[in-house]
């Protein structure tokens, strides 16, 4: 997969329109396009003390999640790229989609701190790969360059 030609184009999508909104729902549509074998792609962001459901694609999901809770929750409060290769391993994991059997969880980051993951789901065990975590990281590079974050940021 060519993260770098998803990082291109969600670099491009921040060009026309830079709020968080925007950009993280077409984002959203972007990874779950170009990415084969994922069952869900989207982002949580950080609202009043947990994180909240933001634009994504694929199954309904849970709304808010604590930040000591499932692989999201670790991500954030470890501040840490979170690699679950079975998430039924996982102490805490949180199934939002019975079909999902491993994930990656990324931080992204505003002025002051963390105002968002990203998560990715799949249905294969052992799906993501330090490879995956390398290109994702340059999409969420790009995001943390290119995005406003608005109201996001505290
Ligand atoms: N499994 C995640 C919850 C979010 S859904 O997968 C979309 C977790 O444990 O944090």
């Amino acid at each position: 997969m060519n993260y770098s030609m998803i990082a291109e184009q969600i670099r491009a999508l921040c060009a026309v329109e830079n709020g968080w909104v925007p950009v993280f729902s077409n984002a959203s549509a972007v990874l779950f396009q170009g990415i084969p074998d994922i069952s869900w792609a989207g982002f949580y962001v950080e609202k009043n003390g947990s994180l909240l459901i933001g634009p994504f694609q694929g199954k309904m999901a849970c709304i808010r999640i604590p930040h000591n809770k499932g692989v999201c929750g670790s991500a954030y409060s470890k501040d840490a790229v979170i690699l679950v290769r079975n998430v039924h391993e996982f102490p805490g994991h949180i199934a939002c989609d019975s079909a999902s059997n491993s994930e990656i969880v990324l931080p992204i980051h505003g002025k002051k701190g963390i105002v968002a993951v990203l998560d990715i789901d799949s249905a294969s065990i052992g799906r993501f790969t330090e490879e995956d975590k390398e290109g994702l990281l340059k999409v969420v590079e790009t995001l943390e360059e290119n995005v406003d974050f608005g109201d996001l940021e505290v």
